[in-house]
């Protein structure tokens, strides 16, 4: 679904954010990328939405060379990815509901489905009472079930989420795991970086670390090894 082929990824010249990383996502898997602050995480997870490219390597989304797609049908990746940032990245100026709305207006959703779409999977993470809120509105870990709903709303087959528990409590970060979970369980691949122990521990998955841009550890092919 997701190969990396001898990704590199420099900023600029002092620093390397990513070196030499080949790693392979599965069709429906579900993966933790972590490693401390700085390691790369974040990078890793904007080359394959192509939001960066890489400086060397081959990024592969569903078997296409992403680096070639022609900027005019980047969509079409991005309809395929759905994408929970760090930051959020909601519309201010729309409400919860429409700022859900707003994702499937853009794939040329049916407007009488769209409304009834972005309610339904604002009731999956629990927000339908504050659907006619304005993200500022909400507190940090309810914009984030907003950004979560609003990466779920397409379903598409890869979900990305960056630190998706960041700003949650405990209780809310392993309920936030479960959706992951289920949405997993129905089939969509899922790449989760994290730099929350806890919540690896809890999930028994596939976990990559990445250490100053280098991969130093998969726990899916320790396991395999005899
Ligand atoms: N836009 C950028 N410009 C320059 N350096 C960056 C940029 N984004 C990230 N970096 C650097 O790349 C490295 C990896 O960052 P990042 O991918 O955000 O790591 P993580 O998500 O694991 O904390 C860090 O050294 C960071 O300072
Ligand atoms: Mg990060």
């Amino acid at each position: 679904m997701v190969q990396l082929f001898h990704i590199y990824k420099q900023y600029d010249r002092e620093s390397t954010a990513l070196s030499d990383i080949n790693l392979r996502f599965e069709k429906g898997e579900f993966v933790f990328v972590t490693g401390p602050s700085g390691a790369g995480k974040t990078t890793l997870l904007k080359l394959i939405f192509r939001e960066e490219l890489p400086s060397r390597g081959q990024i592969l989304v569903a078997g296409r060379n992403i680096a070639m797609i022609q900027l005019h049908k980047l969509f079409r990746l991005r309809r395929n990815i759905g994408v929970v940032f760090q930051d959020f990245r909601l519309l201010k100026r729309r409400t919860v509901l429409e700022n859900i709305a707003f994702a499937l207006q853009v794939v040329g959703c049916p407007a009488r489905l769209q409304k009834q779409r972005a309610f339904s999977v604002l009731k999956m993470v629990g927000l339908q009472h504050k659907m006619q809120s304005y993200p500022l509105q909400l507190s940090g870990g309810e914009q984030q079930r907003v950004a979560i709903a609003r990466a779920l709303v397409n379903e598409p087959p890869i979900l990305l989420a960056d630190e998706p528990t960041g700003n949650l409590d405990p209780e809310l970060s392993q309920e936030i795991m479960r959706l992951f979970s289920d949405i997993n369980a129905h089939g969509t691949t899922v790449v989760v970086a994290t730099h929350n122990r806890e919540i690896i521990r809890s999930m028994g998955k596939r976990t990559v670390t990445l250490e100053r841009g280098r991969l130093v550890e998969d726990s899916h092919h320790s396991t395999e090894a005899p």
